[in-house]
């Protein structure tokens, strides 16, 4: 596996292998690895014949009182982990190589980006559009790999390479759960073994979403209302959103039918975390 820092040499190796006619499989991260960004890995290894992993806590779609500089940054952990994973190359870009002096441009997926985290999280979404955009333009994947753990991410993303009519194919894997349900995330090192006991919650507030679909009930409000109590009943969890929406457009439900994409956002001590599940009412 080699490990590239420069934006340059990396792309020159991907144009090279292009040429070749070898297919590029792309995971862009912000490392701190766990089995979600190992079942991205694995997939990408599978379906192309290059496999690139980038790395860079992208500063862009931290707000000001976010946790940039706390985020988690194992490296030779993560090294060990991509190599372990057979990835070709382990592409780490410096804060310069992708933002040096002067750069101006931002890529905005309107509407998208607005309800759910990007009301908590104004110019996340502008953020991760701006990176991923610059990422592709680099290594310029035929496939890139994305969890449905970030699901409004996914649905930014894909309104992108299509408006921008871009030659890529997404693929998005299911969220990998910790076995009382926990989705993984790379902010659950940072949580205290009570708060880790607390987080469970947030995934048994979407079971109870589902239970209650499952039971047959049709109003959204009512689904939202009793997640939402049992979330404030939990201690330790501070609730920042539960909502019932269309998977494709985002749009709140009123009445529950077809697909629906549940979420979540909830702070247990000082970290923030999200989940979601996707219910066939
Ligand atoms: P990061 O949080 O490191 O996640 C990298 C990829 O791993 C994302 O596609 C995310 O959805 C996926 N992932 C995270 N937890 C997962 C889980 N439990 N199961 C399955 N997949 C999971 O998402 C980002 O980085 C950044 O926003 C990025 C796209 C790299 C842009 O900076």
């Amino acid at each position: 596996m080699r490990i590239i820092r420069s934006v340059r040499r990396l792309s020159q190796l991907a144009q090279r292998w292009r040429r070749q006619g070898q297919t590029i499989g792309f995971v862009p991260t912000m490392g701190a690895f766990h089995e979600g960004h190992r079942s991205l890995m694995r997939q990408a290894r599978r379906d192309n014949d290059r496999v690139v992993v980038s790395l860079f806590v992208n500063p862009l779609q931290f707000g000001p009182h976010e946790d940039y500089a706390r985020y988690p940054r194992p490296f030779r952990q993560d090294c060990a982990i991509a190599h372990a994973e057979s990835v070709d190359v382990l592409w780490v870009p410096t804060r310069q190589g992708m933002y040096p002096r002067g750069h101006a441009t931002r890529v905005e997926v309107l509407r998208l980006g607005e309800p759910l985290c990007g009301r908590w999280r104004p110019g996340h979404f502008r953020g991760v559009a701006t990176i991923v955009a610059k990422l592709f333009g680099i290594v310029q994947p035929h496939r890139a790999y994305f969890g449905q753990k970030d699901a409004q991410q996914v649905i930014v993303i894909r309104r992108m390479v299509k408006d921008l009519h871009w030659p890529v194919t997404l693929r998005v894997l299911p969220t990998v759960r910790e076995r009382d349900g926990l989705a993984l995330s790379s902010r659950n090192a940072s949580l205290t073994a009570q708060q880790r006991q607390q987080a469970r919650q947030l995934f048994q507030a979407l079971s109870l979403s589902r239970r209650l679909m499952r039971a047959g009930e049709r109003r959204a409000s009512r689904v939202r209302q009793q997640t939402l109590a049992f979330l404030r009943r939990t201690p330790g969890v501070r609730v920042e959103y539960v909502e019932l929406v269309d998977p494709r457009t985002l749009r709140p439900l009123r009445r529950l039918q077809g697909s629906v994409l549940v979420a979540v956002a909830a702070w247990v001590g000082r970290t923030r975390l999200i989940d979601n599940l996707v219910v066939h009412v």
